[in-house]
């Protein structure tokens, strides 16, 4: 399979590229950074190392012989440059980029209607099972449980809180009828280069508190994740697909 990263340049673009190189059941086509980065035009080993001499371009509709784009760059940028490109290009998509409102979902839907699209703000699969975890003991929860998220991440990410902090408030909500969203509050720490924690605390009023917690120590479970659901989204028909998709797939 045949992979352009956009975003090569970035923190997780560059990790899925050193990623790929590593194995063989996949293959990187193409580098696409920002028109005006520093990068253009140079070699992939001049940002992520190793002696890839694929020439990083800047341009999606240049893309013709990829099977898939793995998107790793910001809301901003996909709704505004990338998103009608992707939508000329015609191949599956998938979207690492977080922090998109209610307005850019519509339009994302809109994409998948034609072509397969796979969005999900976090690929771990081992924060997929914790999630499933989480609805399990939320259902379980006393009348007089407090609910509180805390998520630690890097001082450079852009969005808090974190896609995925929305994605487990969601989903505790959808576990348990009783629970609204005003009822949990999230707390973001930016700080140094945490790559990612979230715990979620269950408090209640016999001075009991039950607190899970996942935690990454580098991207390589984004990275590793990206790669899996671009495999699996190939082999789509056109629509939006997400983690509980491709997590119920693996039997
Ligand atoms: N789904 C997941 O599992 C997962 C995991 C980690 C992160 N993320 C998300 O992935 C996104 C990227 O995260 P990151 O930490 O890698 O951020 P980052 O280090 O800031 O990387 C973003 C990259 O996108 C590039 N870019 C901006 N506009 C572009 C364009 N039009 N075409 C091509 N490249 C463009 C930027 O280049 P310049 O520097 O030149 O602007 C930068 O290199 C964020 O939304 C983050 O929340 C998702």
């Amino acid at each position: 399979m045949k992979i352009a990263i956009v975003g090569c340049t970035g923190r997780l673009g560059s990790n899925i590229i050193k990623n790929v190189m590593r194995r063989d059941d996949v293959s990187l086509q193409y580098a696409i950074a920002r028109r005006g980065n520093q990068y253009v035009g140079q070699s992939m080993s001049s940002v992520a190392g190793g002696n890839c001499q694929l020439e990083i371009i800047d341009d999606i509709c240049k893309a013709v012989e990829c099977d898939v784009f793995i998107d790793c760059t910001n809301a901003e940028t996909f709704m505004r440059d990338s998103l009608p490109k992707y939508k000329q290009m015609n191949k599956p998509v998938v979207i690492a980029t977080t922090a998109f409102s209610a307005q850019d979902l519509e339009k994302i839907k809109d994409l998948a209607e034609q072509l397969p699209v796979f969005m999900e703000g976090n690929f771990s699969v081992a924060l997929h099972d914790f999630i499933d975890t989480l609805k399990f003991a939320v259902g379980r929860i006393s009348e007089d449980t407090d609910i509180q998220i805390v998520e630690y991440h890097h001082n450079l990410k852009l969005d808090a809180p974190s896609g995925t902090a929305l994605m487990i408030r969601d989903a505790l909500v959808k576990a348990n009828h009783r629970i609204t969203e005003d009822m949990i509050n999230i707390s973001s720490v930016r700080g140094g280069n945490i790559f990612g924690e979230h715990e979620v605390i269950f408090a209640n009023c016999k001075d009991e508190v039950t607190t899970y917690k996942h935690q990454v120590s580098s991207r390589e479970a984004f990275a590793d994740g990206a790669i899996e659901v671009a495999k699996w989204t190939v082999k789509q028909q056109c629509g939006l697909y997400n983690m509980d998709d491709f997590c119920a797939d693996r039997g």
